[in-house]
């Protein structure tokens, strides 16, 4: 399985005092380094961590892949359409929220998504759609055009280790196998951390986890690349 390190918190803890330190790109390197095999950023309506320079450099300096995190907005999409990200995930965006709360709500809006999907498509981005573990928003990912989709593991996350696990836990192997059927790639991630990572290996057909909190969280104590390889050896 692959590992997209998301360094949106680098850019919380810079923009606290409103200098340049952590630098955003150093962190992306010394992930690179380290043995990430993307590295992920949310580009927020508010811009509350990761802004406009931050991802245009990305996109100058990675070797690996940049993958854009972006709400389904005209100004995301002009954003995208003129940087090129190697992947685009598309997610739901609330401005009072602390972190993405839930899936897209890809049934619902299908007309909008399919819109918003083709020109990233066409420009040569990967595209996946952030949603829930649910048939019904996996059939609608697929009918978008989107190649992948990214299942929220935020349920799971918050259940590992009480008696709710096991039942969060079936419904993204459910998911993923039932989106590998449709031909459809699969991410997976949020609320990840060095416990509960583990049991992702059991499902068949995951290519890609983003993880971002936990690793900088630990990065704190152990620096960034010991944070990272060890989260790529849980993974691999
Ligand atoms: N995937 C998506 C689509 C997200 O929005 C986020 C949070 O930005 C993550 C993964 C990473 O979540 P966490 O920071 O909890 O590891």
């Amino acid at each position: 399985m692959l590992l997209g390190v998301n360094i949106d918190h680098v850019a919380t803890l810079r923009n606290a005092r409103g200098g340049k330190y952590p630098d955003v790109t150093d962190a992306a390197v010394a992930a690179e380094k380290a043995g990430a095999d993307a590295i992920t950023v949310h580009l927020r309506e508010d811009r509350r961590h990761i802004k406009d320079k931050d991802v245009r450099d990305l996109k100058e300096i990675l070797y690996v892949r940049l993958n854009l995190e972006m709400a389904a907005t005209d100004e995301m999409q002009k954003i995208a359409l003129e940087l090129l990200p190697d992947n685009c995930c598309i997610v739901p965006e609330k401005r009072q929220e602390l972190t993405t709360e839930g899936g897209l709500d890809a049934a619902g809006r299908l007309d909008r998504l399919t819109e918003f999907v083709k020109p990233l498509v066409e420009a040569g981005i990967v595209v996946s759609l952030f949603i829930d573990p649910e048939r019904e928003q996996i059939a609608a990912a697929e009918k978008t055009g989107a190649q992948y989709i990214e299942l929220h593991t935020g349920r799971y996350s918050e259940a590992f280790g009480t008696k709710e696990e096991e039942a969060e836990f079936q419904k993204l192997k459910d998911a993923a196998s039932y989106a590998s059927l449709l031909g459809l790639g699969v991410n997976a991630g949020h609320g990840l951390n060095y416990e509960n990572v583990h049991r992702m290996k059991e499902i068949e057909n995951l290519n890609e986890l983003n993880i971002g909190h936990n690793i900088i969280a630990r990065a704190l104590f152990t620096g960034l690349d010991t944070a990272v390889k060890e989260m790529k050896d849980l993974v691999k």
